[in-house]
Formats: C-alpha cells, structure tokens, sequence
C-alpha cells in the first residue's frame, strides 16, 4: 500500500473507532445547527481533529480541506492536499441510522490520488490509489456490467439543503424512477460513491455536493473501471457539486437523460449567483 494511503486508512481507522464509541450514546452529544437542516456533533469535530492529527504530523508540509475546520495552508505552497469529511451521513447518525463513514481524499497536483472511505458500522474499508485500482477490505472490486438502463439501480442524494433546486431534482428523479430499476436515497454520498464502485449501484448523481464528500468516492469509481463526472459529463463536479457517476454504459444513458434538465439547473445557478 503506499504510504499515504497507509496514514489515511489509521487516520480513518481512528476516526471511525471514535465514531462507533460515541454511537452507543447518542442522547450524550452536543449538537449544534450550522445551517437549516445542517447539524454538526462535537463527534464530527473530535473524528476531524483526530484525523488532522494523524496526517499533519506523518506530513506537516501538506495542506488540508476538513469539513469542520476548512483550509489549514502549510507555510510554503503544498503539492498535496488533503480533503476530509470526518464523518460523512451526520443526520443518520445522529439518529442511530448505520449508514455513515469517515472519507480522506488526497490531491496530487490537483490530481485525485488516494482515496480511504471506511464505514465503521460493517468494518468496511473502501481505498484506492491511482493507477493501482480500488480495494473492499482485501479484495479488488469493480463496478458493475450493467448495460441496460431498465435494469440499473442508481443511488442519490436529495438536495436537502439548497431547496432551490428541489423542483428540477424531482423532475429528474421522476425520470430517473421511470428508466431505471429503481432509486436509493441512503444519505451518505462518499459511501454511495464506493457503491458505484462496488457495483452495489450502477449510478449515482447528486445536486450540491461539497469537495469533502466526493474526493475518495470519485478515485475509488475511476480506478474500479467506471466514469465520474458533471452532469453532463464534464470535469468540475468537486467545483460544482453535481456529479454523476456510474458503469460506462449506464453513465453514457443518463448523460442523455439528464441532458433535458440542465439548461434549467444552470439559469438557478446563475440566478443564485447574481
Ligand atoms: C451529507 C451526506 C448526504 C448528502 C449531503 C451531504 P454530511 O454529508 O453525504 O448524503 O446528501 O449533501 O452533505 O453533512 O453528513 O457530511
Ligand atoms: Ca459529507
Ligand atoms: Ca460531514
């Protein structure tokens, strides 16, 4: 394993044993509300902290993105950064739903390259490494062969948060529920990237993602075969927040089938943005 991703896996490994403590008393936490709908528990801030620690003291010239914190710069300008969601699916938590993981992504030059996604909850240690493929615990895994669209499964998040967009998402999710096999909504986007990349999903979209969300989850679908991206299928999905992801052949459907919506998605943008 390289030794990066080496120190992000104990970093997600002692983030995720914290986690899984403070998840047997959940009435105990202090919880505060950064924004509607938008909850942090002092859980969410000590598994960051802990994952800081780990990786500031193996490589104190790198810089750091946390959720909970932001930007940390190093003194002199970083070839490396590392993208932290201490803990990823925070209202599950919170409510005692196990659907929730720790996710470190680095970036290279601006390239993804290592991913850690662990989920405390089934011990399961999702990493990759790029040009060297995506691993489940030990084994190697791929995404899947679907090639038909009425036979997918496709994975989402409902934009919960920025209810702008709550409109056009359910006109694509009625679309969504139309073509395909079905939809799961299970509420934490990185695991639902490793599931693209596990072929549990065939696909996955989402509207306003953070970077923190999708670092690990994107490199892990790329190096197990699969194609992550825009809605449209363009680059900047860690700047825009909107990715889809999926096996090449059903990503290349939805490319399609989303295509009707985003003239719509791009004047709210806009709008929100003037
Ligand atoms: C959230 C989860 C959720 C997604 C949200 C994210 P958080 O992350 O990944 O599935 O729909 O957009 O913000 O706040 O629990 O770390
Ligand atoms: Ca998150
Ligand atoms: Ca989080």
């Amino acid at each position: 394993m390289h030794p990066m991703l080496n120190t992000a896996v104990t970093a997600a490994r002692r983030a995720g044993a914290l986690i899984n403590r403070a998840s047997t008393d959940i009435g105990k936490l202090t919880i505060t509300s950064k924004k509607p709908r938008d909850f942090v528990s002092e859980v969410d801030r000590a598994a960051e902290a802990e994952i800081i620690k780990i990786l500031r003291k193996a490589y104190p010239d790198h810089a750091i993105l946390a959720e909970e914190s932001g930007a940390h710069a190093p003194t002199h300008k970083s070839e490396y950064q590392w993208i932290i969601d201490p803990l990823d699916g925070t209202t599950n938590f919170l409510h005692g739903m196990p659907q929730y993981c720790v996710s470190i992504g680095l970036l290279h030059r601006g390239v993804l390259s290592q991913g850690v996604v662990f989920d405390p909850t089934r011990d399961e240690l999702f990493t990759a490494s790029r040009g060297r493929g995506a691993f489940l615990n030990d084994t190697r895994i791929r995404c899947s062969k679907t090639t038909k669209l009425g036979e997918a499964l496709i994975g989402t998040g409902f934009p919960f948060r920025e209810l702008k967009h709550l409109k056009i998402y359910l006109a694509m999710f009625e679309e969504m529920t139309r073509q395909t096999a079905g939809v799961r909504r299970p509420g934490a986007a990185a695991l639902d990237l490793c599931y693209v990349a596990a072929g549990r999903y065939d696909a996955f979209w989402e509207i306003g993602l953070s970077p923190w969300d999708m670092a690990a989850g994107a490199l892990m679908i790329r190096e197990a075969g699969g194609l992550v991206g825009d809605l449209d299928g363009g680059e900047r999905f860690m700047e825009t927040g909107r990715v889809l992801a999926g096996t090449p052949k059903i990503y290349a459907q939805l490319i399609s089938l989303l295509e009707p919506f985003l003239g719509k998605l791009a004047k709210l943008s806009k709008d929100a943005a003037s």
